[in-house]
């Protein structure tokens, strides 16, 4: 996948009002190009700000993991489209995903499929339900957001091999668990550095407090870029 190494690059904005996004977009400047906007900002006002982000030339990622009947996710999608938004998570159960990949069609608008939530672990999903080990889940979920015509999967850089081979390479690989060398993990537990993540075949790195919380936000967000675009791939 052919992309300059700053698009690559997504924000999350995990922050808990538009005035506090805004002032880190507006530290960042033109470091950054792709914002990521979750929950917490989203349904503090994120959304208008999506709006006007994308209006700005900039592009956004909604990670509002929508799962729902599939009517109600297709008129979602149709809204999310309409904000001018790049990205969408859904949870990858295949009614879901066929109806936002029905939905987003003739949109600019992309579709990323969370295969198992990372905090679920064997023992949470045969609580839930489940006769399948996440490693299965994963690997079921993957293959079928595949056949489905999904644009992509959030993965944990780890994960990002084995899904490549599932895949395949028109699917974008989108991967959170970022960390530079040297910074801290804080609550991830499975990290791998920008270089190596691409190395291990993510097109797209999510990145939040290794960059909002630096001292110098822009310098963080150059420093990742430039060792993205070093990264052998
Ligand atoms: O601050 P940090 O770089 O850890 O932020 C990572 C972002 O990626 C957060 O918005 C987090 O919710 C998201 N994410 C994650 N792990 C997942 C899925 C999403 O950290 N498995």
């Amino acid at each position: 996948m052919m992309m300059n190494a700053r698009e690559r690059l997504i924000l999350a904005l995990d922050v808990s009002s538009v005035a506090k996004a805004e002032t880190v977009i507006g530290k960042l400047g033109d470091s950054v190009s792709f914002y990521k906007i979750g929950y917490q900002l989203g349904f503090a006002g994120g959304l208008a700000l999506a709006q006007k982000l994308s209006g700005a030339g900039k592009q956004v990622f909604i990670d509002f993991k929508l799962h729902d009947i599939g009517n109600t996710v297709a008129k979602g999608v149709e809204s999310i489209a309409r904000l001018g938004a790049t990205f969408l998570t859904v949870h990858a159960y295949p009614q879901t995903m066929h109806a936002a990949v029905d939905a987003r069609a003739g949109t600019n608008l992309r579709i990323l499929a969370v295969t198992v939530l990372t905090s679920y672990d064997d023992a949470d999903l045969a609580a839930a339900g489940y006769d399948f080990t996440v490693a299965d889940l994963v690997a079921e979920r993957a293959a079928q957001a595949r056949d489905i015509g999904v644009d992509g999967v959030v993965c944990s850089a780890e994960e990002a091999a084995r899904i490549r081979g599932i895949v395949g390479t028109r699917l974008a690989l989108v991967t959170p668990g970022i960390r530079p060398a040297g910074a801290d993990a804080g609550d991830q537990k499975r990290i791998m550095t920008p270089a190596a993540a691409i190395a291990a075949g993510a097109d797209y790195l999510v990145v939040g407090r290794p960059i909002v919380a630096a001292a110098d936000p822009r310098r963080a967000a150059q420093a990742i870029v430039a060792e993205i675009a070093q990264a052998k791939t």
